[in-house]
């Protein structure tokens, strides 16, 4: 897999949760076949008819997260952080040779306004370091407000920032991000990740200081041609 167009498959593990919902239901709408993956067969299904109602489509498919996780080209972690490693070893099996997008954001309540920094240095870098090389972890989203992914008609005010150490796999999640109506950024590697995880906090207490209904980033500067 080294370019968008070998991705048609993508399973959002947690997807029943509110980061997942929104991010399940632009790509269904956008093409891919989706699967919301849960703890539950029953949860997931429930989940996947409710996001294909709100939608207004019919592709969404509910399974157990292994399942999802083993049956999709690619494969999407939304779950919190405290539950991030368990969930890895649940899906570990169905992850070879894949891309693994991690979207977590190393929260502690309840002091989620105060960026933490994991003992491995961040928490999708330690996903990676977790599923070794057979997997290439991709890190993204961090910054975006799942309220304003859950609303189809919202034009996200927020880039993406993309980390990950194999740069074919970044250029996928790029072209997704942009697929669900963002613009994305490669953003170095796996360690680059805590940049985006830790500006979480920074955005979360800027949204109560000034009332901002979910702020997100942007980069400033014109891109040119021959970058590396
Ligand atoms: N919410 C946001 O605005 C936002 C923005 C950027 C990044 N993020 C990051 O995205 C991730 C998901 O956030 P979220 O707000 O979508 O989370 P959430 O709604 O609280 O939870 C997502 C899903 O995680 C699963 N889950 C809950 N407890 C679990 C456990 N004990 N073991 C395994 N799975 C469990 C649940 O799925 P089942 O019960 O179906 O298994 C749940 O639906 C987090 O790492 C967060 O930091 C969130």
């Amino acid at each position: 897999m080294s370019d968008n167009t070998t991705v048609r498959s993508i399973a959002i593990i947690g997807g029943t949760g509110n980061l997942g919902a929104g991010l399940a239901m632009r790509w269904a709408r956008a093409g891919y076949d989706i699967t919301v993956g849960s703890r539950t067969s029953e949860k997931a299904e429930s989940a996947a008819a409710e996001l294909n109602a709100r939608a207004g489509i019919d592709g969404i498919r509910g399974l157990e997260n292994a399942a999802a996780a083993e049956a999709a080209d690619l494969v999407v972690l939304t779950v919190p952080y405290a539950h991030q490693q368990d969930t890895l070893a649940v899906i570990k099996g169905g992850l070879d040779g894949k891309i693994l997008i991690d979207v977590t954001v190393p929260l502690m309540p309840p002091k989620v306004r105060t960026a933490q920094v994991p003992p491995s240095g961040s928490a999708v870098k330690a996903a990676q370091e977790m599923l070794g090389d057979g997997v290439r972890v991709v890190s993204a989203f961090q910054n975006v407000a799942a309220d304003h992914l859950e609303d189809l008609d919202h034009a996200i005010d927020c880039d993406v920032l993309v980390c990950g150490n194999d740069p074919d796999a970044r250029e996928v999640v790029v072209g997704l991000a942009e697929a669900a109506g963002m613009r994305a950024w490669h953003a170095g590697r796996i360690e680059n990740s805590i940049v985006a995880e830790a500006l979480t906090s920074a955005l979360i207490f800027m949204n109560a200081r000034y009332k901002i209904a979910g702020a997100g980033i942007r980069i400033t500067g014109e891109p040119q041609a021959g970058g590396d």
